[in-house]
């Protein structure tokens, strides 16, 4: 997403966006999303929210290719007043807040290589578009993804970006969903990858909590494997209640008094879905 020491490549417009230049795609990076999204697709139905698949067929994603970007925005536009443009890779935070403050989303353009296929460090278009952008076809989530990029401006200021990132990371790249006594995926960094789509759900080790806004927003994260928490929101609209109905100017101060939780933390306050075991974290770090 965002990263404060960048310099604007040349070539780029002055809000760092580039053409997506859809015709350079060669074939092997089309034949490479309709691969990555095949192994998606198939499993996705029964795991993510509906809401998700509901944003493929709006958005008419289910077509083979490269998605184009004017396309989307064309089709996004009329569900909810959304855009996709593209950037050349990670681009700073103001810059991102801004974008989505407007209800632009900036989208990598390039694809990941054969060699990258189960992991990449830096978001790609698989990431970027199959992950994020069936959501913002969504009103509720659309107006959550706009409410973030103001409130990120807002953070900016007050220089509390830190917390309001673990929100970030926690709900639209990482988040769970209750529908009814199941869970189902939202975010958008487990439904782009084949292996945390399955672990989040399905495997002992991850801790499953109640989302709590605060709590969120002390609890550290890693950007190096399957996360080892992960928090459940009831619904969409909960999330706004929670987030966008909350003044956060007096809640900064009050997090950087408290102290921070570690990624795997369960606190007797906390809404317990799942007690992890840890076990993958463990095997990950004795290795
Ligand atoms: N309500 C937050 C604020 O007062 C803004 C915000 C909304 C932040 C939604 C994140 C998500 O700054
Ligand atoms: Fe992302």
């Amino acid at each position: 997403m965002a990263d404060a020491s960048l310099q604007r490549p040349e070539g780029t417009a002055e809000d760092w966006t580039i053409p997506q230049d859809w015709d350079r795609y060669s074939p092997a990076e089309h034949a490479m999303w309709d691969h990555l999204f095949e192994r998606q697709a198939g499993m996705l139905p029964a795991r993510v929210v509906p809401e998700f698949m509901e944003g493929l067929k709006v958005l008419r994603m289910t077509r083979p290719g490269i998605p184009h970007f004017d396309e989307l925005s064309e089709r996004l536009m009329k569900a909810t007043g959304w855009q996709v443009v593209a950037v050349p890779g990670l681009v700073p935070e103001s810059v991102f807040f801004d974008h989505l403050a407007n209800r632009r989303f900036v989208a990598g353009r390039f694809i990941r290589t054969p060699e990258q296929r189960d992991y990449l460090q830096e978001p790609d278009i698989f990431h970027d578009v199959f992950g994020h952008v069936p959501l913002l076809a969504n009103p509720v989530f659309a107006d959550y993804m706009q409410a973030y990029g103001k409130g990120g401006l807002r953070a900016h200021g007050f220089g509390s970006l830190d917390s309001l990132a673990r929100l970030y990371w926690y709900t639209v790249e990482f988040g769970l969903i209750r529908q009814g006594d199941a869970l189902k995926l939202y975010g958008a960094g487990i439904v782009s990858s084949y292996g945390e789509s399955i672990f989040a759900l399905d495997d002992p080790s991850p801790n499953r909590l109640g989302f709590d806004l605060e709590r969120v927003m002390r609890t550290h994260y890693r950007i190096d494997d399957y996360q080892q928490t992960y928090f459940v929101i009831d619904s969409f609209e909960d999330l706004l209640r929670q987030t966008v109905e909350t003044d956060f100017a007096p809640l900064y101060p009050r997090l950087r008094n408290e102290p921070e939780l570690a990624t795997d933390a369960v606190l007797p306050s906390d809404r317990v879905y799942t007690h992890g075991t840890q076990a993958h974290a463990r095997a990950k770090s004795a290795r």
